[in-house]
Order: C-alpha cells, then sequence, then structure tokens
C-alpha cells in the first residue's frame, strides 16, 4: 500500500533540515501553488530553493512547456552562485538519479535504472521521467528539476513518452525526493568535476546508439561517440566527427530500434 503523502506543512522544516548541511543552499521557500517555480526563484539570493506542492505552468528547455503535475510531481528549483553555472548540467543530472535511487531505496523498493538522456533529461526504460532546467543571470543560476513522482497518467501529448516511478511500481514521498535532490546537488557541485563527468558518463543513456538531433545548423544524424555535460555531445555523422553544444541540441530520436 502506498504510504500517506507528508502534508505540506511539515515540507518547510524538513526541508531545512535538509539544507542545514550543506555549503551552497540555505534558505528554502515552500510554496502551495505557483505557475513556475523557476519564475518564483528570479532574483532572490544564491543558495535559496524554491518548492511548490503543486506547479501549474511550468517551463521546459528550448521554450518547451512542462504539464502540470498536479500535486503528483515534484517541481523544485535552487538558485547556485553564477560561477557554477559550466558545472550544473551534469552535477544536477547526476545529483537528480541518485536521488530518485535513495528516495526508492528509502521506500523499501530498490532502485530502479535512471539514465540520463543527454543533455539533462532522466531517462526511464526508454521514456521520460524528469527534465532540467538551467537560466542564469550575473548573480545567479536557477536549477530548475522537475520529476514524475506519483502520476499514473499524462496528458495525452506525452502519453506514450513520459513515464512516473509510481509506474514502475515505486511509491515515493516527493518530500523524501527533494530532501535529497537539494543534498545531492550541493556534494555534486563541490566534488571532483572529472569524478562528476565519469558519473555521468557511466549513466548515460546514449553513447554508443545513432540518433537524430536538432541544432541550429539543422537537423544532424550520426553515431554518439560520448556526451560530456560539460562541452556537449561527440558525434560520428557521414561528414566526420563533430561536437555539438549542450544548450542548441534537443534529441529528435534514437534511430537505434533497440536503444534509448
Ligand atoms: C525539460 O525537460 O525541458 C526541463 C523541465 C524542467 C521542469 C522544472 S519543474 C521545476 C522547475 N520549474 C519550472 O518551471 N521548470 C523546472
Amino acid at each position: 500500500m502506498t504510504p500517506a503523502p507528508v502534508p505540506i506543512e511539515a515540507w518547510p522544516d524538513r526541508l531545512e533540515a535538509a539544507v542545514a548541511g550543506c555549503a551552497t543552499l540555505g534558505r528554502v521557500v515552500v510554496l502551495r501553488e505557483t505557475g513556475s517555480t523557476q519564475d518564483h526563484a528570479r532574483g532572490l539570493p544564491a543558495g535559496t530553493v524554491v518548492i511548490a506542492w503543486r506547479q501549474t505552468h511550468g517551463r521546459g528547455r528550448l521554450g518547451r512547456a512542462w504539464a502540470d503535475t498536479g500535486t503528483d510531481g515534484l517541481a523544485i528549483s535552487m538558485n547556485l552562485p553564477a560561477w557554477l553555472t559550466d558545472r550544473l548540467a551534469g552535477c544536477a543530472a547526476v545529483a537528480a538519479c541518485e536521488a530518485v535511487e535513495q528516495a526508492t531505496l528509502d521506500a523499501g523498493r530498490g532502485t530502479p535504472p535512471v539514465r540520463i538522456k543527454w543533455p539533462n533529461d532522466l531517462w526511464l526504460e526508454g521514456r521520460k521521467l524528469g527534465g532540467i532546467l538551467i537560466e542564469q543571470d550575473a548573480v545567479r543560476a536557477t536549477v530548475g528539476i522537475g520529476i514524475n513522482v506519483l502520476q499514473r497518467a499524462f496528458p495525452e501529448s506525452i502519453e506514450r513518452t513520459a513515464t512516473s516511478l509510481a509506474m514502475h511500481g515505486f511509491a515515493v514521498d516527493r518530500l523524501d525526493l527533494a530532501c535529497h535532490v537539494v543534498q545531492r546537488i550541493d556534494a555534486w557541485v563541490s566534488a571532483d568535476q572529472e569524478r562528476m563527468v565519469q558519473e555521468y558518463a557511466s549513466r548515460d543513456a546514449l553513447a554508443g546508439t545513432r540518433c537524430s538531433l536538432a541544432t541550429p545548423d539543422g537537423v544532424v544524424e550520426g553515431l554518439v561517440l560520448s556526451c560530456d555535460p560539460r562541452i556537449g555531445m561527440r558525434i560520428r555523422t557521414s561528414s566526420g566527427d563533430r561536437t555539438l553544444a549542450a544548450a542548441s541540441t534537443s534529441v529528435l530520436a534514437s534511430l537505434d530500434r533497440a536503444s534509448a
């Protein structure tokens, strides 16, 4: 049986306890409902965590929308110092994977095989479990993480591509997951970044597969050689090897039948 969710009244204390040991995060803002935690975090100091019980108009990468997940999804944004920006795509992806694993272990159900679909989507058995949006200004970088936790169904537009932890039999509490997210991201931004890249590579869903990618120069197809969240994706095309920047490239489709 799925345990009752921890009520919102308990969120501030639990999250404040979670950030108490963090070097880069300190203040927590818990919102009952907001359009986008990312928008709410804008202008707040570095070190602030913004989390919503319900987010109604979440934003994704490349101007996309992030579906309203009612009270079933995790929606959290963390303001970190702007000088950390270069490492955040990789750190956030690895941290989110580890947080999912830790929260599922806490729930006593083992761990799901969460992978990173470059640059920083969370991927579970070929479907999107979560996404990460990083925005910055001169002072702060805001890392927004959305993870599908308790959903049993999705809007028609994403029902073939999205998944949740509940759909894989993992009854995770959103607050527990959020506490692990803040702690793992804090740990990774201060860690050896070569180790982060190795960890990222060990979870990479695309290396060794053939993909079609949307780039500013048009669609590019090829074999993914490697993915480095700090640099970009190395891809072998019919006209040679190329590096595609993370910020401006998105995966259109896998060209392998049985791959990511
Ligand atoms: C993507 O997959 O393109 C990124 C999705 C990021 C969604 C999260 S949910 C919390 C934060 N607030 C937002 O409006 N977006 C991010």
